[in-house]
Order: C-alpha cells, then sequence, then structure tokens
C-alpha cells in the first residue's frame, strides 16, 4: 500500500492506474477508522481494479463551536488498518496541501437539501463537504466513490451534486455497521462515557420503535417521528436535535408513510453529537426491514 501526503503524489498514482486500465474505487474518509469505513474499503476492493481511500479532517464542513480541533486522529492505525482491507493507497493531506490558498472562496452550493435537518442544525456543513468532496474526485477522478448509509443526508446531497454538476462517478452506497446492540459505529462513539453510550442507544431504538410502528399499521409521519422523539427524550443524558421522516428517494417532507421513507434522527449525547437512521417500507410486515449486519 502507498501513502501520499501530496495532491500530486495522489495524481501521479491515480494516473498510473489509469495508463493501466484500471479503474478507481475511491472512498473519503475523515478518518479513525472503524468497521463501517472498513466495510466501504472492503466493498470497493471487491468492485475496482485499485483502491484510492483518502483522510483528512475538513475544516470546511465543521461549525465554529464544533468539534474539528478534537476530532479522533490516529492515522498510523488508520494505514494499518486499510492496508488489511486491501486499500492500494491512501491519501492523507495537511490543511495546507488540500487548500493551498486558505480557505476557498469559490465552494459548492449545496442546493435547498443542504439547509435541511442536518443542514438546519449545522449551517455550513454540507458546502464543506459538498466543496471537499468535488476537489477529491476532480484529483482522484474515480469511476465509483463509496459512502455509508449512516450520513443518509450526505449521501443524498452527494448524488444530487454529481447528477447536477456532471460528475463521471457512480456513488454507491453502502448498509449502515451497527455494534451488537444496535448503536451505529461512529468515530466520535469514543467521547462516549459508559453511561452516555446506554443513552446513546435510544438513538436506534427510537428508530426501530418506528420501524415497529409502521410494521404494525401506523402510516402517520406525526405519530413516527413521535416514537423516535418519546424514545430518545425518555433518555436523560440524550438531549434529541431532530426526529424526522422523510421520503426515501426525494427527501421530501411527507404526511403519510405510502411508498418506501426514511426516519432520521440527531441528539447530543454528552460532548457528541450523533446520528442515526432506518428505512420505513411500508410493504414489509413484521420483522421490519433488514438493520444491516450488527443489527439486534
Ligand atoms: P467520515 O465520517 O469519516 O465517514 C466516511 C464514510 O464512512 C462516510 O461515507 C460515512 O457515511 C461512512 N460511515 C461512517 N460510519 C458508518 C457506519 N457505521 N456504517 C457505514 N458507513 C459508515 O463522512 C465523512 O467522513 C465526511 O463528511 C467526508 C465524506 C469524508 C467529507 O469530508
Amino acid at each position: 500500500m502507498e501513502v501520499t501526503r501530496t495532491r500530486k503524489g495522489l495524481r501521479a498514482f491515480t494516473a498510473a492506474q489509469r495508463a493501466m486500465r484500471k479503474a478507481v474505487g475511491f472512498v473519503p474518509t475523515m478518518g479513525f477508522f472503524h468497521e463501517g469505513h472498513l466495510s466501504l474499503m472492503r466493498r470497493a476492493r471487491e468492485e475496482r481494479g485499485s483502491v484510492v481511500v483518502s483522510v483528512f479532517v475538513n475544516p470546511l464542513q465543521f461549525g465554529p463551536s464544533e468539534d474539528f480541533g478534537s476530532y479522533p486522529r490516529d492515522l498510523d492505525r488508520d494505514l494499518e488498518l486499510a492496508r488489511e482491507a486491501g486499500v492500494d493507497l491512501v491519501f492523507a493531506p495537511d490543511g495546507d496541501e488540500m487548500y493551498p490558498g486558505g480557505v476557498p472562496q469559490v465552494t459548492v452550493d449545496p442546493g435547498p437539501l443542504g439547509d435541511r435537518l442536518e443542514g438546519a442544525s449545522r449551517p455550513g456543513h454540507f458546502r464543506g463537504v459538498c466543496t471537499v468532496v468535488a476537489k477529491l474526485f476532480q484529483t482522484v477522478g474515480p469511476s465509483r466513490a463509496y459512502f455509508g448509509e449512516k450520513d443518509w443526508q450526505q449521501l443524498a446531497v452527494i448524488r444530487r451534486m454529481v447528477a447536477d454538476l456532471g460528475f463521471p462517478v457512480d456513488v454507491v452506497s453502502c448498509p449502515i455497521v451497527r455494534e451488537r446492540d444496535g448503536l451505529a459505529l461512529s468515530s466520535r462513539n469514543v467521547y462516549l462515557s459508559p453511561g452516555e453510550r446506554t443513552a446513546a442507544l435510544s438513538l436506534s431504538r427510537g428508530l426501530r420503535a418506528a420501524v415497529e410502528r409502521l410494521a404494525a399499521g401506523e402510516r402517520s409521519v406525526a405519530a413516527l417521528t413521535a416514537a423516535i422523539a418519546e424514545t430518545v427524550r425518555g433518555e436523560p443524558l440524550a438531549d434529541l436535535d431532530y426526529a424526522a421522516v422523510v421520503d426515501g428517494e426525494t427527501f421530501d417532507e411527507i404526511e403519510e408513510v405510502a411508498r418506501p421513507a426514511r426516519a432520521l434522527v440527531a441528539a447530543r449525547v454528552g460532548k457528541p453529537r450523533l446520528i442515526d437512521n432506518m428505512p420505513l417500507d411500508p410493504s414489509v410486515g413484521e420483522n421490519g426491514p433488514d438493520m444491516g449486519p450488527g443489527a439486534p
């Protein structure tokens, strides 16, 4: 596995792959790998001749009061895990390498979807995400890029950016990897104290409650959202930010679940702000949809 800290090194590598007619699969990350990140890398390994992973904690997507400074970082460990996952190149630039002119003045507008839910709570977040992902796509030139469903709205915004700006990239979405008890893996979970970790389970439990209510015949978005919110509010250590149910494809606000939808939740639990989501499929019966590996 090769490692480069420079865009020049990255370009040289991907040019060589193209010369060998190897299609490049790309996994953008902010590092501090867990099984969620690794599942994306393994999928890319299965599907593409060459796998590039970026590790860059992107300052543009953090608000002034957010955790950019304390975001967990451990590049040596990440390199070891990437090697084991069969990655060919890790691109790990510093801030100056990524943004040599300082904070970029030309950025990618994420459109109206960028102002809702995560975007409403984190102004400028999706502009930062789109800008860095566009720049990475531009430098890596992948034929496929892999994103986790854990960040469902990010996935929707990126798909829209790729469609609207015409990036020649297939966006591949990968299921959420969870702990055995249902907690969605996140780099930020390391911040949780044992008590907070228990409280953090209320996010997946709330979503699961909505899935169960749906399977029992409930179609009202107000009732399903309330089921999620009540579960999270039942944990004193969890501070609910939003619970929402949106159309699974368009992200439109809906009142009834008549076709596949997505339930989303965000809450602060101690220091970290956590997010999670699950599919709501009205055609699925009592057992609910597959929650992915590790589901309880
Ligand atoms: P990061 O939070 O490091 O996540 C990198 C990728 O891993 C994202 O596509 C995310 O959805 C996926 N991922 C995280 N946790 C997961 C889980 N439990 N199961 C499956 N996939 C999971 O998302 C970002 O970085 C950044 O916004 C980035 C796209 C790199 C732009 O800076």
